[in-house]
């Protein structure tokens, strides 16, 4: 596979609407130059000009412009225009198009909503992407193929009905199996007949049993990695060396992206954040994303794919980025690990649904916007700073995030979810929010993770076990590792199925030193008390904090308490426990406590694990990121201030700016909305 040796910086070009406008395309190319970019990524909604009549392929147009690119320099990334099928083929061939679980077939309309079972659309997609990689697979300017665009969402036709089914069968063999996974005894639901199952249709069936979803996400994210593969499958026949990625959308939770990491040479994703929002939360929310995409092949850098220059017009605040924030935003992709700073799109659509969208040259059609000025800025950055490409990101602290974990949890209403972001994506963000206050690169790792190189796990809410994780954690205790679990660990097996003789299960209660008996859910009024015994806390934690929504009562066999409840009838009952185990440490937090504590709570234990990437305190609304140069282990720290005003960080000695050289002084002054990207001096 050959892979570039350059950061990339470009986007989406969709020249297909211009390609009446010569002059425009004519100008395209001379301000791309300008504004130093060098890689687009072409023909991902072009399917009607690609194939404007069944079987008749027009290429010579993208032939142009693949050439002109490259003629400048610029390479092309090739999607596969899968994402938004031609009039003429819903029309002719309606079984391409999605049932949406009320039962109604959808009409032609919208795009990243076809079937992916059909066999049909299959074919159509098949032999297009075969005749594009007949065409440019071998064409020195295709760096990369990006399939499709954003897969997502499901299906619920008979096609996509029948292949749910036969899925059933390959995994439970008999309806007994079945029968007994989804306890269907309970309510009489027991199935006595394959043709009986339905997937979960909201308003007409059954769709609130949770083990039937489970296994529906389950399968839809099966059936969308089985549509890529036969989308790979029809380029790599004559397009061997190209690498393949295609566009994630980080958080998004139709899908288990884990599943993906096979079928991907490269990740990617797409990066829309709410800055100037809650800003620290946003830079640690975006932070996170980066982390969790990257997390999904750790060997290799990603690719931050799409990302607005400017405003976003889907969001309900169309905010401009302040002065400063674009190269912020940008360069934080690449401090997490990202090659490349691409952005959704070239040019401003002059009508429809994306007229508005940030785009890196507007209406006016000029080079001499705040926007195109801040993207050359960007890219004249990038163009000096390609000894960063492919550089590694080591981490020596993972926060443990498995989709199929989720799905259960978002899927229990009463106890976790009573408001928005108090789910599992919610403690999540909470928990990664102190790594990113002490400046710590963070891996954001499912339960297939390899857990050997961290010395400190986090894992909120680890409810369901599968895939051998608890093993896992258990010996990665053993060895010496920190693990910080927290209430409602352990609770399931991969079914859903509750672990008689109680939680956390699979052995993992003696790695914790207790047993957990019942929890405690707060109306949103409510609160207890988190009271640290005597002597007990770790460095720098205050003596109570506050507990809300969830106290689970724990009963100790080997732990010890650290943290006791200050009142109602469990006061004095344990609320934060630690068990020696092995060489290690096992850390339980009962309650869903506020912000502090975890910040204070973490915060000792990466001070005492000395994993922040500079060892120095850093003052609000900034991080550090560290990458490391694959051949010469050069460090490159990256450190970002989001805040709106001016800060200071105190440096040891022995470092100095990446880009001018100049050794650092004691105290690094960084504007409002800026980075700087230190070494060690020479
Ligand atoms: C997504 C899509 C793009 C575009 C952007 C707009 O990420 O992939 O085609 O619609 O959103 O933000
Ligand atoms: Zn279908």
């Amino acid at each position: 596979m050959k892979y570039w040796n350059t950061l990339l910086h470009g986007g989406d070009y969709n020249p297909g609407q211009w390609l009446d406008s010569p002059e425009i395309l004519e100008e395209d190319l001379r301000l791309m130059k300008q504004a130093g970019c060098n890689a687009m990524t072409l023909a991902i909604f072009d399917w009607e000009r690609l194939e404007p009549e069944e079987g008749r392929y027009e290429f010579d147009w993208l032939e142009t412009i693949i050439e002109n690119l490259y003629r400048q320099g610029i390479s092309t990334v090739l999607a596969t225009p899968s994402g938004a099928r031609p009039g003429w083929m819903a029309q002719k061939y309606p079984e391409v198009l999605r049932v949406n679980p009320d039962g109604r077939r959808i009409l032609f309309s919208q795009r990243h909503n076809h079937c992916y079972t059909s066999p049909v659309y299959r074919e159509k997609v098949q032999a297009m992407n075969r005749a594009l990689a007949q065409r440019f697979g071998r064409h020195p300017a295709v760096i990369l193929w990006h399939l499709s665009n954003e897969y997502g969402g499901e299906c619920h036709c008979p096609l996509c009905q029948a292949a749910f089914r036969e899925w059933l069968k390959k995994k439970y063999g008999t309806l007994e199996a079945l029968n007994h996974a989804y306890w269907n005894s309970f309510w009489s639901h027991s199935y006595s007949d394959w043709e009986q199952i339905s997937s979960p249709m909201e308003g007409i069936g059954e769709h609130s049993h949770h083990t039937l979803v489970l296994d529906w996400k389950r399968f839809v994210t099966d059936q969308t990695v089985d549509f890529m593969r036969a989308e790979a499958a029809a380029l790599r026949q004559y397009s061997p060396d190209v690498p393949i990625t295609t566009n994630m959308m980080g958080f998004y939770d139709g899908l288990n992206y884990g599943k993906f990491r096979d079928v991907c040479d490269v990740i990617s994703w797409d990066n829309y954040p709410h800055w100037h929002n809650g800003e620290e939360g946003e830079a640690a929310s975006v932070a996170m994303a980066h982390d969790l995409m990257r997390s999904l092949k750790p060997d290799r850098p990603f690719l931050m794919m799409e990302s607005s220059p400017s405003a976003t017009n889907w969001e309900p605040v169309a905010k401009l980025r302040r002065p400063g924030m674009h190269m912020l935003s940008s360069l934080q992709a690449v401090a997490h690990g990202s090659d490349s700073v691409q952005y959704f799109q070239w040019r401003k659509c002059r009508g429809g649904f994306e007229k508005f969208h940030g785009a890196v040259v507007g209406h006016d059609g000029t080079g001499s916007t705040r926007v195109f000025r801040d993207v050359q800025q960007v890219g004249e950055r990038l163009g000096r700073l390609s000894q960063l490409c492919g550089a590694r990101f080591p981490a020596r602290a993972a926060l443990l995030c498995d989709m199929e974990n989720r799905w259960i949890l978002d899927q229990i209403k009463g106890l976790i979810n009573s408001q928005p972001e108090k789910g599992f994506l919610g403690d999540l963000k909470a928990m990664y929010r102190p790594f990113f206050r002490n400046g710590v690169n963070v891996d954001v790792v499912d339960m297939e993770a390899d857990l050997t190189p961290y010395q400190l796990v986090a894992a909120p809410m680890l409810y369901l076990l599968r895939a051998g994780i608890a093993g896992k954690l258990r010996r990665f205790v053993e060895e010496g590792g920190v693990l910080v679990g927290t209430y409602w660990s352990g609770v399931a097996d991969e079914n859903d199925l509750c672990f008689l003789g109680g939680a956390p299960g699979q052995g993992l209660d003696e790695v914790f030193g207790l047993r957990a008996e019942e929890i405690d859910a707060l109306y949103p009024q409510d609160s207890n008390q988190v009271q640290l015994l005597p002597g007990k806390g770790l460095p720098g934690m205050k003596e109570s904090y506050q507990a809300r929504e969830l106290c689970e009562l724990v009963n100790l066999t080997t732990a010890q308490p650290l943290a006791v409840y200050g009142q109602d009838f469990y006061q004095g009952r344990p609320a934060l426990t630690v068990n020696r185990f092995g060489k290690g440490r096992a850390y339980y937090i009962c309650s869903r406590n506020s912000q502090d504590f975890l910040d204070d709570f973490l915060g000792a234990l990466i001070r005492e694990l000395g994993l922040r990437a500079i060892d120095t305190e850093l003052p609000a609304q900034v991080t550090v990121n560290v990458r490391e140069n694959r051949e010469t282990s050069r460090p490159y720290y990256f450190v970002q201030n989001f805040g709106g005003s001016p800060a200071q960080v105190k440096l040891p000695q022995g470092f100095a700016d990446l880009e001018s050289g100049a050794p650092c002084p004691g105290v690094l002054e960084l504007e409002p909305y800026s980075l700087r990207i230190l070494t060690k001096a020479e």
